[in-house]
């Protein structure tokens, strides 16, 4: 196949390999932090790419189609795709697609991580013991709270979701309560989950958890409002997108009582920060890394690059996110 493509960032040699046994070739940033639009646009200005891999941190948008008439597929390295322009894609006949079904196990898993972290104060005791301040035993040291027989309310059940609910449900005991725009029937068959209006989740769950993609109709779903209907004594665990949750009005809640904890690994301004989140002892943060494993990372560049052979070879995008 005589075609050539621009890989934003540097991908596993697994999704590599496969490009060179079928011939194409490939151009490859080799920043390790994100490109402007700016640079991306000059790069794709220099040859006739019939497909691009991008990153969640690229924005793709007018600007970005325009720089590359030849390109037919946009294959996001990510199951996210709010950094792309769906719409101007769809307008112009552009393939776009995602990675779907690869990296639900290893999300959901850093999901209950975060979980565990707070609820049995795992990093607040690292910090203690690295601090040089444990003494001695003591029964009122850090005590934590069980979640075995605590609820869960997941808002957004789909492949993420609903690991996140097996996990804890067989795993750990734990009662699921749900929103979604889409009736999960396996899901409750399988762990007695119970779906409930959004609001009804927030009131109820000792955990609450996102799920979602980010649409504008889930753009700070999670405000000051919707805190306040949360109960006192639950967390909050964001594996989704950053702008799901109005940050600001988070770290206000948190600071005030308004609920006891949160989990995030995503950010409303990422890589910055709210301001006086890092100072809170009742959160738990990570770098955007829940589907950062070997096997995921492997798996997610497999499936971008089959995509743009398929797009390339037959006109077919295997994981299309245009409807
Ligand atoms: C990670 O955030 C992803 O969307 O794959």
């Amino acid at each position: 196949m005589s075609k050539k493509i621009y890989i934003t960032r540097k991908i596993p040699e697994a999704g590599l390999k496969i490009l060179r046994e079928k011939g194409v070739e490939f151009d490859m940033g080799t920043s390790k932090t994100s490109p402007s639009q700016k640079y991306i646009i000059k790069m794709l200005n220099k040859k006739p790419y019939d497909g691009v891999i991008s990153f969640l941190t690229d924005y793709i948008d007018k600007k970005v189609f325009d720089a590359c008439p030849t390109v037919k597929i946009f294959a996001n390295f990510s199951v996210g795709f709010n950094n792309v322009d769906i719409e101007e894609a769809k307008k112009r006949g552009i393939a776009v697609t995602n990675t779907p079904g690869v990296l639900g196990t290893a999300v959901a898993e850093h999901t209950v991580a975060l979980i565990l972290a707070l609820t049995t104060r795992l990093v607040e005791g690292d910090k203690f013991t690295r601090a040089g301040k444990f003494k001695g035993w003591d029964p009122e040291l850090l005590v934590g709270t069980d979640i075995k027989g605590k609820t869960i309310g997941l808002i957004g059940v789909g492949d993420i979701g609903g690991k996140v609910a097996h996990m804890l449900h067989s795993g750990f005991g734990v009662n699921i309560i749900y929103s979604d725009i889409n009736q999960n029937t396996l899901l409750e068959q399988d762990t007695g989950a119970i779906k409930k209006e959004t609001v009804d989740v927030l009131r109820e769950a000792d955990i609450v958890s996102l799920h979602v993609p980010l649409l504008p109709s889930t753009t700070h779903l999670i405000n000051k409002d919707s805190l306040a209907t949360m109960k006192k004594t639950a967390i909050l665990i964001n594996t989704s997108r950053g702008p799901v949750v109005d940050e600001k009005a988070l770290v206000d809640a948190l600071k005030n009582g308004v609920i006891a904890g949160a989990g995030l690994d995503v950010f409303e301004f990422e890589p910055k920060l709210a301001k006086g989140l890092t100072s809170l002892p009742n959160v738990v943060l990570t770098p955007h890394i829940a589907s950062s494993r070997k096997t995921a990372r492997d798996m997610m560049a497999e499936l971008a690059v089959k995509n743009i052979i398929s797009v390339l070879e037959s006109g077919v995008a295997l994981n299309s996110v245009i409807k």
